[in-house]
């Protein structure tokens, strides 16, 4: 038996805790804003926060996260106006939106952590996040926009 929360709420899970917990959160909580990419921890559209910190979670299983603290991009803000939302949608950053939530939730972990990045922070935070569409100049001016708002 697992426990911890996802988005403030409490959950158990009793299967394998060898799990990913990309699939418990899509397929057994149904939160499906978190995307399936590579599955291999090399593309970032799965990231989500645990305990405050960036976290692939395809590659996380449900036995690593007993007792933590989960926050998904349904529960990132309680009413999609994260700093990084809001800069998000005044700088239409997504394109095919696919890897977007990825990029939201590593974005947010990294303004919480480093309230004014550097280009060097950026491209450090980042890199593991990739866009098939290569919006990567609009969520860099996001980043910048949000940067002291969030
Ligand atoms: S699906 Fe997790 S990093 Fe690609
Ligand atoms: S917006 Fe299409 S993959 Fe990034």
């Amino acid at each position: 038996m697992s426990t911890f929360t996802v988005n403030g709420k409490p959950h158990k899970f009793d299967g394998d805790p060898e799990t990913p917990l990309l699939w418990y959160l899509r397929d057994v909580a149904a939160l499906t804003g978190t995307k399936f990419g590579c599955g291999q921890a090399l593309c970032g559209a799965c990231t989500i926060h645990v305990d405050g910190a960036a976290l692939r979670s395809c590659q996380t299983r449900v036995g690593d996260v007993e007792g933590a603290a989960i926050v998904t991009i349904e529960g990132l803000s309680p009413d999609g106006n994260h700093p990084v939302q809001v800069a998000w949608r005044e700088l239409n950053v997504a394109q095919c939106g696919y890897c977007q939530t990825g990029q939201i939730m590593q974005a947010a972990a990294l303004l919480k952590d480093t309230p004014k990045p550097t280009d060097a922070d950026i491209d450090g935070a980042m890199s593991g996040n990739i866009c098939r569409c290569g919006a990567y100049p609009r969520i860099r001016a996001a980043i910048k926009r949000a940067a002291g708002r969030a």
